[in-house]
């Protein structure tokens, strides 16, 4: 069931989950699968030349259960095993009895499901309360709301078993392996030997999601926060090591090492696209001369209230990126209040009010106590005609120069970043630095092409482009900034002096960026 996270691990991925655990000569006297399922794990364990002596299972669903239990029991073996029913986030893990000492192994496959999949669901398969409580600032960390329960499980397991001193080992996708090790760094938890290591949830779940096996030994005396990552179980030598510098993670930590004079601060401050959650409402096609929205309505409205909007696939199209779509835009800054537009601009107003049932219907939060249209990350700098802007989404960043179409500026929608430029020249300048190879690969080694949005603003913003600047062959730079300058038509950089000035921003920009 999806509210369960149900996906029972195939006995082969068990093996090999245990060979590799098992790699050097490593042994458990006990063992416990928290969510054990059927119990795919305990059974792997029963089957080890040398199988732990007391092994617990605990599961939620009696018809799992029952299979697990008639699983061991057909294993006609003296190994202890105990399966019970139970809720884990009702149970503290500390008060298991066990009739064995020695070294613990915590191993299974703890559900894969998000809270707000959950909620969905309407399911009540959360931890209580009074237990979410010290985890609240797991959200914090991740700066998600939605976050996997799996995440919760690993917390959970860490706490209440830090005093055995166990070694866990469980399959999750690798955003909760990352979420939880920087987690354990945060609140300092006995974390160490951590690793990471791939599997292929396609072929062994049918998931389309990055998985792996997470293991780490816990409350050891001295912690240690990074992990090495394998590209699968059976690889002898890691891909990348991951760890976390400067409180945020890092994806390769050899090359940040060597880029790290590259990791500060952009003198401009980078802004994301703008955001209104309501594409049926809001982006028009213009078709033989009139706007339709994407229900296929005629809309007729001002036309100082549309833009060209730039949405993440344009930016990664080949050629000079070219708008498909307009949007409507309902206030010129945050503080602006939509309603003006009952007077400027009585047609749009007056569409509007015919939708406004699905503008008070908006999921996200961020509309509540907000006026009636209103949009966000909105401002001066949307209507900015030069612009550089990457998107957020893809694996490569790869940036784009921007500039007016149709006379008009082209703005971004919210899976996009960008910097506002005051000219063409300061749009190329920067495009070219940020396409660097240097930049590129800085940039990978700070984020998680897994993750759903591996460029963020935060991640952007940590490149110090005049950093880069300093680093690059000036010479060679101009010349590509001034072939770029070439193609859009636009006058040549004269110097490479110019070029800094373009880096640092005017002193009207930084500024803006000191003041918000
Ligand atoms: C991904 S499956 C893995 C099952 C098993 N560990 C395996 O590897 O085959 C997750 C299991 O967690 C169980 N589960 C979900 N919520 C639970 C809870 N609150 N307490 C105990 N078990 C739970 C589900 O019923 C399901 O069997």
């Amino acid at each position: 069931m999806r509210e369960f996270g149900d996906f029972q691990t195939p006995r082969e991925l068990v093996q090999a989950v245990l060979v590799a655990l098992h790699r050097g000569g490593r042994a458990w006297s006990r063992a416990l699968e928290p969510t054990c399922g059927a119990g795919s794990f305990i059974h792997g364990l029963c089957s080890l030349p040398t199988p732990p002596q007391d092994i617990q299972g605990i599961e939620i669903q009696s018809r799992y259960v029952e299979r697990a239990r008639l699983i061991s029991e057909s294993l006609n073996t003296r190994i202890n095993i105990r399966i019970q029913q139970k809720d884990l986030f009702q149970l503290n893990l500390a008060q298991l009895q066990w009739s064995q000492r020695g070294p613990l192994l915590v191993v299974g496959n703890p559900p894969w499901v998000t809270n707000s999949e959950l909620g969905v669901l309407g399911s009540a398969n959360l931890p209580s309360k009074s237990n979410i409580k010290g985890l609240r600032g797991l959200a914090a960390i991740t700066g998600e709301s939605n976050f996997d329960i799996a995440e919760y499980i690993w917390i959970k397991i860490i706490k209440e078993l830090a005093w055995a001193k166990p070694t866990i080992a469980m399959l999750c996708k690798t955003s909760v392996a990352r979420n939880v090790l920087k987690f354990a760094q945060e609140e300092q938890l006995p974390v160490s030997g951590a690793a990471v290591y791939r599997i292929n949830a396609k072929k062994w779940f049918d998931a389309a999601t990055d998985a792996c096996l997470f293991s780490m030994e816990v409350g050891l005396e001295k912690s240690d926060y990074t992990a090495p990552v394998y590209s699968d179980l059976s690889a002898a030598e890691p891909e990348s090591l991951l760890s976390i510098s400067n409180g945020s993670l890092v994806a390769n930590t050899e090359i940040y090492h060597q880029l790290k004079f590259l990791d500060g601060e952009c003198a401009l401050e980078w802004r994301q696209g703008i955001k209104h959650d309501l594409a049926t409402v809001m982006e028009l096609r213009e078709a033989s001369g009139v706007l339709i929205n994407k229900r296929g309505e005629i809309v007729e409205l001002e036309e100082e209230y549309t833009f060209p909007l730039i949405k993440s696939s344009d930016l990664q199209a080949e050629g000079e990126p070219s708008p498909r779509y307009r949007v409507i835009v309902t206030q010129k800054a945050l503080t602006e209040d939509p309603s003006e537009l009952r007077q400027k601009a009585p047609l749009l107003w007056r569409y509007l009010n015919e939708h406004v049932e699905e503008f008070r219907n908006r999921k996200s939060s961020i509309y509540s106590g907000r006026p009636d249209f209103a949009m966000f990350g909105i401002g001066g700098y949307s209507f900015s005609p030069f612009k550089v802007a990457v998107s957020g989404l893809y694996k490569s960043g790869l940036f784009r120069a921007l500039r007016p179409y149709d006379d008009k500026p082209l703005l971004l929608d919210d899976t996009c970043y960008f910097l506002a430029c005051e000219s063409l020249q300061q749009a190329c300048v920067l495009t070219e630095l940020l396409n660097h190879p240097v930049s590129a690969e800085f940039l990978n080694s700070i984020v998680f092409s897994d993750s759903k949005r591996p460029f963020t603003k935060k991640v952007l913003q940590r490149l110090d482009v005049e950093a880069v600047w300093r680093y690059v062959d000036k010479g060679e730079l101009l010349n590509r900034v001034n072939s770029h300058l070439q193609r859009f038509g636009a006058e040549p950089v004269a110097e490479e002096d110019a070029i800094l000035r373009y880096v640092e921003g005017s002193e009207q920009q930084c500024q803006q960026f000191r003041l918000l």
